[in-house]
C-alpha cells in the first residue's frame, strides 16, 4: 500500500469511510498550502533576503523578524481566502480581523515560532487553532473559549525536513513534505507519547527564578539513579516550542516554560491561544498530559487574545509528578 496524502487523509480521517467535514478539509488544506509557502520562504533564507529583524514590534512587544512578518501576512490570506475563517487572530496582530461573515470557524495562530532560531538555522514552525465560530460578529471575545473547544489544532516543523502534524480530535497524524513533488505525505499513522520519560526540557538559565514545586522537580530528575526518581535524565532545549513539542510528541519526554519570579505578574511567557492550547491538544490526543501549576491546560476559561499561560506537558508519568510537586506546597 501506497502511503496516503493528506487529502486521501481528509477523504477518510477516522477509517470509518466517512469524509472529514467539507469545510474543514478546506480549511486544513489551506494551512498546508500555506505552511508550504512558508517552508519555500524559510529555506531560501538569506537567498530572498529575508533574515534578519523587520524593525517593527508586536502587540506583546517583541522585536518582529522579517519572517515573523511575512508568515503572518501569508497566514492572514490564506484565511481570508478560504471562505470558511469567520475571524482569524495572530500572536503578531493586536486584534482579530474579520474575514467571511457565517462561515464556520475561527482560526488563531503563531505563524512563526522560535523566531530567535531563525537566524542561525534551527528548526522553527508554525503553530494554528481551529475554534467553532459563533452567531454573528466574531470579535476578540468570540475567541474566548477553553482549548477543549477546538475543533483541530496542528503544527509545521520547518527542520531538517518540513512535517505537519495534526489533530481532528481523534488521534494524532503526521506528514513529511516531499519536495520532489510538494505532496504532504502521512509519515506517522497514530502518535503516541510514551507515558514514562528519561527526558526533560525547560530553560535551566532561569533555575534561580523558579516556583518550588518546579525546582524540586527537576532537583529530582538531576539526582539521577540514586535520587528519587531512580534514574538518569537527558535534557534537551531547542528554544522553538514546536521543535522541543516535536521531539515530546515523536520519543516521550517533558517540556515546560513555568511561571516563574522575574515577573511575578505575569503567568507565563507562552501565549494561550497560540501555543499553549493547540499542543495541549495534540499532547492529549497523544495520550500525554499538559498543567499550568493549578489545572489542566484545556479546561483554562481565557479572559484576554494575547494571555499568557505557564506550561508543562508531555509524559503522563511526569506531568502527574508535577501535578503532586503543585499540590503539596
Ligand atoms: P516566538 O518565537 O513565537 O515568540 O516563541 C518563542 C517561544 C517558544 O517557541 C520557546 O519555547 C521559547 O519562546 C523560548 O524562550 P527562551 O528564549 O526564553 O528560552
Ligand atoms: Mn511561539
Ligand atoms: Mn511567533
Amino acid at each position: 500500500m501506497t502511503a496516503r496524502t493528506l487529502r486521501e487523509f481528509l477523504a477518510d480521517p477516522k477509517g470509518d469511510g466517512n469524509h472529514a467535514p467539507r469545510e474543514l478539509s478546506v480549511l486544513i488544506e489551506a494551512i498546508s498550502d500555506s505552511c508550504r509557502t512558508i517552508s519555500f520562504l524559510v529555506s531560501r533564507g538569506a537567498l530572498a533576503g529575508i533574515l534578519g529583524s523587520a524593525g517593527t514590534g508586536n502587540v506583546q512587544g517583541e522585536e518582529q523578524k522579517q519572517l515573523d512578518v511575512l508568515a503572518n501576512d501569508e497566514m492572514m490570506a490564506m484565511a481570508k481566502a478560504s471562505g470558511v475563517v469567520a475571524a482569524a487572530a495572530s500572536e503578531e496582530e493586536d486584534d482579530a480581523r474579520q474575514f467571511t461573515p457565517g462561515a464556520p470557524y475561527l482560526i488563531t495562530f503563531d505563524p512563526l515560532d522560535g523566531s530567535s532560531n531563525i537566524d542561525v538555522n534551527v528548526s522553527i514552525g508554525t503553530i494554528f487553532s481551529i475554534l467553532p465560530a459563533k452567531d454573528g460578529p466574531n470579535g476578540n471575545d468570540a475567541f474566548l473559549q477553553p482549548g477543549r473547544n477546538q475543533i483541530a489544532a496542528g503544527y509545521c516543523v520547518y527542520g531538517p525536513q518540513t512535517t505537519l502534524i495534526l489533530t481532528l480530535g481523534h488521534g494524532v497524524v503526521g506528514f513529511t513534505l516531499d519536495p520532489a513533488g510538494g505532496q504532504w505525505v502521512q509519515t506517522s499513522l497514530g502518535m503516541n507519547i510514551p507515558a514514562k520519560t528519561k527526558e526533560f526540557a525547560i530553560n535551566m538559565s532561569n533555575i534561580r527564578h523558579w516556583a518550588d514545586p518546579v525546582r524540586k522537580y527537576i532537583d529530582d530528575c538531576l539526582a539521577g539513579e540514586h535520587g528519587p526518581c531512580a534514574k538518569n535524565y537527558n535534557m534537551r532545549w531547542i528554544a522553538s516550542m514546536v521543535a522541543d513539542v516535536h521531539r515530546v510528541l515523536t520519543r516521550g519526554g517533558v517540556f515546560m516554560y513555568p511561571w516563574d519570579k522575574r515577573e511575578p505578574n505575569k503567568p507565563g511567557k507562552l501565549r494561550l491561544m497560540y501555543e499553549a492550547n493547540p499542543m495541549s491538544l495534540l499532547v492529549e490526543q497523544a495520550g500525554g498530559k499538559s498543567f499550568d501549576g493549578k489545572q489542566q491546560i484545556l479546561d483554562i476559561q481565557p479572559t484576554g487574545l494575547h494571555q499568557r499561560v505557564s506550561v508543562m506537558l508531555g509524559s503522563r508519568e511526569e506531568i502527574e509528578k508535577l501535578e503532586k510537586l503543585h499540590a503539596a506546597q
